[in-house]
């Protein structure tokens, strides 16, 4: 029930376009911001290029039935993500189910073909890893299009696996035409002039410190009201940590966050959400460039002039351009042709801008530099001006121009590896240290940002990691948001749960199979974990066998210490079963156990088992996928195309989960 005193939001988003002049619509449906921000690309173009007025849209927040009331002259944009298996974004729940369903209550119409007058452009974004590529936007195109709607040039496919980018951009060049006959722009017209800005960028002399953001992920609640922790709202969570293995190259940690306390909570095989901090390496690397080293602590505002641009603000300000660099854009990730291409102008000398020009236009020479090489923006302007390392170089560049073009911080999400049952405040994940050396340039190392933040924290200060390098958690300048202890024991970060359908059967009798390698074997602890527990409680509990596999049993073996107490408590036939691949000669993988144990996987499965896979998207998961139809085949007697038939079967009727990534 909302209050008297809140006018009630506007969900008709046809009457909002009226009401603001705005010709196009982009919803976007999107979990980690990546289809988000291709909206804002494709808003930004729409204006600046063609100048049709037009905003952009989280699909959670409006009533989408009124697309039949969309009127011929106005267009509707969509960018939807495909996530997990197949599955909508969260925000995108409800527009799925409506467009999904057999007989779609659209606000009038009752008509065959609702959606005649219905203009669109759609985009997906998905990755060829999966088995159902880019799922969602085909399926919702299928039925806009069976509504009787009008798909403006061609649906776009966009692969997050190898080339989203390109993708994005030869789809766009084909788009614009069609999207200019359809709302009769004059192509020919459309502006390639001055960039114009979307944010102004103010360095404030006078502010009132309490108002100054220090990488807090939203707005500060000024009255007492209790507050409600979400994805737009993270809360800082208690961390504490312990190494399960250290390597020579990675390091491996098992992570509890204290959520006690809060309106966060989570069910066993969820994810939770961990906002990272930039290295300090890399923000003084793009502030260096940037000519912004010794005004790291100056305080400014950013505002959109744009009365179009989707948001007053990209992120909470006033902020000093050391939070923005730590906190609240990726200045880590590699960077776009189309950015590059922004940062021509300011070029210091003739051989930047050529170098510039060429790693923007030529394909190959930016898949090489900048694409497989995992350059981002601080690095590349450094390799323009031939490393040349006085700072500055680039102090003409706009800082809206940063602003504007780097993408704002995302979560990182880690299947939570602690049962709910067991223990609902206190989270875990396990996480192992991302880096490596690109193929283009092996004498590099590229860090995953928020393992090795996370690493940083766990280790407290500046210890060096892998190669040697310094990377304090903060400078000792600046304010700072997380924080340290004065005993150095507490450590915090920014989290929230994300809910997810990896869920054991409701009831413990039915037996599971797990397949988890690797730091796929987090949500399995949790899952084990819950069963042992189950059965403690005097529950029956089902045939619990969990398939784990690593390098090498003496050294990265997670939670070896946990599991023979877990599985005795359990009893029967439940088993863990591993594969360590380096043990010996020849390599021996889940898969391989997985076989060798056929005849009892499909008897367990005769008795209704359900099957979970974690881990490695790519090779990995196809390859157990293909070892269970061949079970099927050796040792349940079903021909190769009614074994595939059976697996797939498991997945509709969800048999099957899986919690993948790639
Ligand atoms: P490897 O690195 O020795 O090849 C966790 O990463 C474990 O998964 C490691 O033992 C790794 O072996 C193994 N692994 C690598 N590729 C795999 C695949 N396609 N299927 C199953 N396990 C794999």
């Amino acid at each position: 029930n909302a209050s008297p005193a809140q006018p009630k939001r506007e969900t008709n988003f046809v009457k909002v376009m009226e009401q603001q002049g705005r010709r196009v619509i982009i919803f976007y449906g999107s979990q980690t911001g990546t289809a988000e921000g291709f909206a804002a690309r494709i808003a930004k173009e729409c204006t600046q290029r063609f100048g049709v007025s037009c905003m952009t849209a989280d699909l959670e927040l409006y009533d989408l039935s009124y697309l039949d009331q969309v009127p011929k002259d106005k267009l509707v944009v969509f960018v939807l993500a495909t996530y997990g298996e197949g599955d909508p974004t969260d925000n995108a729940v409800e527009f799925w189910d409506l467009v999904t369903e057999d007989d779609p209550a659209f606000s009038e119409s009752s008509d065959e073909k609702p959606l005649s007058n219905l203009n669109y452009v759609m985009f997906g974004l998905g990755n060829k890893t999966y088995d159902q590529y880019n799922e969602v936007s085909r399926r919702v195109n299928k039925c806009l299009l069976k509504l009787g709607g009008n798909l403006v040039g061609e649906a776009g496919e966009g692969d997050d696996d190898a080339s989203m980018e390109e993708d994005y951009l030869t789809w766009k060049e084909l788009m614009w035409p069609a999207f200019c006959e359809t709302l009769g722009v004059d192509e020919s017209s459309a502006r390639s002039g001055p960039r114009e800005p979307v944010y102004a960028v103010e360095e404030l002399l006078e502010y009132e410190k309490d108002d100054v953001y220090f990488g807090e992920l939203a707005e500060k609640v000024k009255n007492n009201a209790k507050t409600i922790y979400d994805a737009k709202r993270p809360y800082t969570a208690a961390m504490t940590s312990r190494e399960l293995f250290h390597g020579a190259d990675r390091h491996c940690m098992h992570i509890d966050v204290d959520i006690s306390g809060t309106n966060l909570s989570y069910t066993t095989g969820d994810h939770l959400a961990i906002w990272p901090t930039n290295n300090e390496t890399e923000v003084y690397r793009l502030a260096s460039v940037l000519g912004l080293t010794d005004k790291l602590d100056t305080v400014v505002m950013v505002k959109a002039i744009d009365p179009m641009a989707p948001k007053k603000h990209p992120f909470p300000v006033p902020a000093t351009y050391r939070s923005i660099f730590r906190h609240y854009i990726e200045i880590c990730a590699p960077i776009s042709r189309q950015v590059l291409n922004s940062f021509v102008e300011y070029a210091p000398s003739e051989e930047a801008k050529a170098n510039l020009t060429r790693l923007a236009t030529d394909k190959d020479e930016y898949r090489m530099q900048v694409g497989d090489a995992c350059r981002n923006l601080g690095e590349v302007l450094q390799l323009v001006t031939g490393a040349d390392t006085r700072t500055g170089l680039f102090a003409s560049v706009p800082f809206e121009l940063v602003v504007e073009t780097i993408a704002r911080m995302q979560p990182r999400f880690y299947s939570i590896s602690s049962s709910s049952k067991e223990s609902p405040n206190i989270v875990s994940a396990t996480v192992v240290t991302l880096s490596y050396k690109p193929l283009p340039t092996p004498q590099r190392t590229v860090y995953g940002v928020n393992s090795n933040f996370l690493y940083r924290i766990h280790m407290q200060k500046g210890q060096s990691i892998a190669d040697g390098q310094e990377h304090p958690i903060y400078d000792l300048a600046g304010p700072r948001r997380a924080y340290l202890g004065p005993d150095g024991q507490c450590q915090k970060v920014p989290v929230h749960v994300r809910h997810s359908q990896f869920k054991l059967p409701r009831n413990p009798t039915v037996p599971v199979i797990m397949v988890g390698p690797g730091t796929g074997v987090a949500p399995f602890r949790g899952f084990v974990r819950e069963r042992a527990l189950e059965k403690r409680n005097g529950k029956p509990v089902g045939t619990t066998l969990l398939f784990y596999g690593s390098r090498n049993q003496s050294q990265d073996y997670l939670y070896s210490d946990e599991w023979p107490e877990l599985f005795e408590t359990l009893g029967g036939d439940s088993q863990i079963i591993t594969a360590f691949s380096r043990d010996q000669a020849q390599k021996i993988y889940v898969q391989h156990r997985l076989h060798e144990h056929g005849p009892k996987v499909w008897e367990l499965l005769q008795k209704g088992a359900y099957i979970y896979v974690c881990g490695d998207a790519k090779s990995m998961a196809r390859d157990v996928n293909q070892t269970f139809i061949n079970c099927a085949i050796d040792f349940g007697g079903l021909t190769n195309e009614k074994a595939h038939e059976y697996v797939k079967s498991l997945r509709t009727t969800g048999r099957y989960q899986e919690d993948v990534w790639s």
